[in-house]
């Protein structure tokens, strides 16, 4: 039996998907309040005959990364571990919850692992969790990760997430982690890295002049799969397609949805007035801020990251992010045309 966690999100969706289609037998820790209609369509879209029969498949537990006793209760019987979930958000006034979850929630989950005898457990990390070079902008696996001003509240959470990780391995849980670049995939449209595309979508005007690294959510949940079917323990792994400025995956994105592509460019000057102006904005209205200071920063850096490792130690071929934008685009669309997803 198999246990993932944030089974309603982008990429535990993907990854129990891809687990109950290759027959594995899998508990999916959930909220009360998780949403799984959406995890549904993401089977349907896959699977237009089957999914309905496949979806049933799924052994779906209450439960939370906050509540140790919920996460002993769900992992009875469990040899293997995915964990996907986490808070993604660059939002201010969710840094103390996101340092939280991510961080408590991995150890909690880390220590229940340790006391159930589970075998393996691949955890879904990130490459802000990953250092950044002193000079140049290439990054790989070896870069050790620095505290700096630099470092979004979000990063720290990952990279502390990651600490529980290796402390759980160094207490004898075998471990492989991933540290995933920006995922494009069918998902939530309001959540995540898929509000990228329903900004786009939505007609976003202004491009940042930075880059990173793309990958599509179904070569995410392969990586994790297989790493976690081979005798790989205590790794990480970069898990990225392709590499690229914002402003190319706005226009591939503008394309795969027929809208305009942004055309202002929105420099550091012009970011760093923005995110100041949605601060006033989000304290007057209430609402939360549409760029924050981390958001803005981040859309103007520029890094690339090295997949070599993953590639040769699992002889994987990414989806090219054209792949992913059509697949993302397509996904949206059927939905737009039944109604609002969301
Ligand atoms: N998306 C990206 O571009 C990206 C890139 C690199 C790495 N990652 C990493 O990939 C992992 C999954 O991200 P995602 O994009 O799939 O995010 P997502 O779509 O926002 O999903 C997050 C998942 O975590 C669950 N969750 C949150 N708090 C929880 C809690 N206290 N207890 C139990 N479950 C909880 C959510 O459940 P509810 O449905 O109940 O809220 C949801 O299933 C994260 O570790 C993230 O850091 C994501």
């Amino acid at each position: 039996m198999i246990l993932l966690t944030g089974g309603s999100g982008l990429v535990g969706s993907h990854l129990i998907y891809d687990l109950t289609a290759s027959g594995e037998r899998v508990r999916a820790l959930k909220r009360k309040s998780s949403r799984l209609d959406i995890v549904k369509k993401i089977f349907r879209w896959y699977n237009p005959t089957g999914y309905e029969e496949q979806f049933e498949k799924i052994e779906w537990v209450d439960g939370d990364i906050s509540d140790i006793i919920s996460l002993r209760e769900a992992l009875k019987g469990v040899k293997k571990v995915f964990h996907c979930a986490a808070v993604v958000s660059f939002i201010p006034s969710e840094r103390p919850w996101m340092l939280k979850i991510n961080i408590e929630g991995t150890a909690n989950l880390v220590n229940a692992c340790l006391l159930e005898g589970v075998e393996k457990f691949c955890h879904c990390s990130s490459i802000s969790a990953v250092g950044r070079p002193d000079t140049g902008t290439w990054v790989d696996e070896s870069l050790i990760w620095k505290t700096s001003r630099k470092n979004s509240y979000y990063s720290i959470s990952k990279f502390g997430a990651e600490r529980e990780v290796w402390r759980g391995s160094e207490e004898g849980l075998n471990v492989v982690i991933v540290n995933p670049s920006v995922i494009i995939g069918p998902g939530d449209p309001y959540r995540s890295s898929a509000r990228l595309f329903t900004t786009v979508k939505n007609g976003l005007r202004f491009y940042s002049t930075g880059a990173t690294g793309f990958v599509d959510a179904r070569d995410v949940s392969k990586a994790m799969k297989e790493l976690m079917e081979k005798d790989i323990v205590n790794e990480r792994y970069i898990v990225n397609s392709e590499n690229m400025s914002y402003k190319a995956l706005f226009e591939m994105i503008a394309r795969h949805a027929r809208v305009k592509p942004p055309f202002f460019k929105a420099g550091p000057l012009l970011s760093e007035a923005a995110w100041r102006l949605e601060k006033v904005r989000s304290i007057v209205t209430g609402s939360n801020p549409l760029i924050t200071r981390e958001t803005a920063r981040s859309a103007n850096s520029n890094f690339q990251f090295s997949n070599e490792k993953i590639v040769q130690d699992l002889n994987l071929s990414f989806r090219t992010i054209e792949e992913a934008a059509h697949n993302t685009a397509g996904f949206f669309e059927m939905f737009a045309e039944e109604g609002k997803v969301r």
